[in-house]
């Protein structure tokens, strides 16, 4: 008769355990009873970089890594991309539904009057050098924004926390312009609530003499776009930073800047920067094959922009992206680095290293590009990544906050260090 458990036999001892088995999943700490005598402390399960372990039960974001699929509480990826904007797929990642017409308008209110940042804040920018990269600044200075508002670490009072929200997704399109701004020594262009979310970002980012700025329209849906791609994708690096972090109880500034911190290495929200500069540096198509030759040839270099942890398909944001860029190159220009991301692209997909390993295009391969053609300097790259991960780190926050399964997350190790040893007086070493 079939039962959804586990027979495991530990031929340590030959003992017979059952676990259960519930959602294909078995609980480690059920394995805890299992011993090889008195003093044994029980069975761990050793899985570096969480390859197969499930952290947490999660109604955000659905992704089915073999298919290609990825879902927002439910709605594909695709139709949001075509139908939504940021501000109301923030809404949805936040709430579990789609809001209704009131609840989408006080929703854009709230997120628009909390746009501005307190005027010390800018001391902050000031101090930093000139060249100093907008991620490092980002990071400082959503951590210094939270020592603003002293009653955000009441993170179980839901209208607190829910003010914590609005200000965190407002803001960031301030802190990242004004970064940016500090870096060319622009005088800092203020919000202006009329325009829409992406709207007021290119407004503080690029208005220069003139009285009001007006987004060119193509531009301000491919940068709405690019943000609901971005806005959650479950259990990444930062993700889980955000988690990991939020889970000792600390104020949600504190915590974003923490899950900042994870997303800005090379190997998560870096790569888009990452793909610019490989592809700058392969210069022109002829060069691909040569390329190609020393990734294969595993002396560590990298195809930027290709490979997944959990997709081994097309990544479904990737595809949208490549269809936004071509919309985005009708109005700046087509970028001269479109050729060879094409062609190598091309040759990827066919070549065996490549088709064995999975390895396909995923979000970072198109959007550099894109970022590039609307004027945005490569360092400014994960930060306009970090802008709408804001909303996913809040609701997968904000979930682990209510899911009575969490506690402080603490992994455990496997020791391989010295024995106990008596300590040597320096002159007897
Ligand atoms: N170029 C060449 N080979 C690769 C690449 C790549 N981009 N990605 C993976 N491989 C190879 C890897 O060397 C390994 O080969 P072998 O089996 O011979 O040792 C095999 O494919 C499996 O790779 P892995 O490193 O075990 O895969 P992972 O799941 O640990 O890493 C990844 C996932 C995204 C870190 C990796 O694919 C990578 O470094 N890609 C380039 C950086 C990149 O584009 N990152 C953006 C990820 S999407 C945005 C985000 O979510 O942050």
């Amino acid at each position: 008769m079939a039962s959804d458990t586990l027979t495991i036999v530990d031929n340590r001892t030959g003992k017979k355990y059952e676990v259960p088995i519930v959602d294909g999943t078995i609980r480690a700490t059920d394995l805890r009873q299992i011993k090889n005598g008195a003093d044994d402390f029980g069975l761990m399960t050793y899985d570096p970089a969480f390859m197969n372990t499930a952290a947490c039960r999660s109604a955000i974001t659905f992704i089915d890594g073999d298919k290609g699929i990825l879902e927002y509480r439910g709605y594909p990826i695709e139709q949001l991309a075509e139908k939504s904007t940021y501000l109301e797929t923030s809404f949805l990642l936040l709430t579990g539904e789609l809001p209704s017409k009131k609840e989408l308008d006080e929703w854009v209110w709230n997120i628009t009057h909390h746009t501005i940042i307190n005027e010390n804040l800018k001391g902050l920018l000031d101090a930093f050098r000139y060249n100093a990269h907008p991620m490092g600044k980002l990071i400082s200075t959503v951590a210094a924004l939270g020592t603003f508002y002293p009653e955000a670490k009441n993170i179980f009072d839901p209208a607190i926390r829910e003010k914590q929200i609005h200000r965190l997704i407002a803001k960031m399109i301030t802190i990242a312009a004004f970064g940016y701004r500090r870096m060319l020594g622009m005088p800092y262009a203020y919000p202006d609530n009329d325009l829409s979310y992406p709207g007021n970002f290119l407004n503080m980012m690029f208005r220069a003499t003139e009285v009001k700025y007006e987004p060119n329209p193509v531009l301000e849906h491919a940068l709405d776009v690019l943000f609901i791609l971005h806005a959650d994708h479950e259990q990444n690096c930062s993700t889980n930073a955000m988690r990991a972090v939020g889970s000792s109880h600390v104020e949600p500034y504190a915590a974003v800047a923490a899950a900042a911190a994870a997303l800005y290495g090379p190997l998560h929200g870096g790569a888009n920067e990452e793909v610019i500069r490989m592809l700058s540096e392969i210069g022109s198509s002829k060069n691909i094959p040569a390329f190609i030759q020393r990734v294969k040839s595993g002396e560590g270099v990298k195809l930027m922009g290709f490979g997944h942890r959990v997709y081994k398909n097309y990544d479904p944001r990737a595809k949208i992206i490549k269809r936004v860029a071509y919309e985005v190159f009708e109005v700046t220009g087509k970028s001269p680095l479109l050729d060879i991301a094409l062609e190598l692209e091309k040759i990827a997909l066919e070549d065996e290293y490549f088709v064995k390993r999975k390895l396909y295009p995923n979000v970072d391969f198109y959007s550099g590009l894109i970022y590039q053609a609307m004027k945005f300097p490569m360092d400014m790259f994960p930060v306009l990544f970090a802008i709408p991960r804001v909303s996913g780190w809040l609701a997968q926050w904000q979930e682990m906050l209510q899911d009575p399964d969490q506690k402080i997350a603490r992994p455990r190790q496997i020791f391989v260090g010295p024995e106990r040893r008596d300590f040597v007086p320096i002159d007897k070493r």
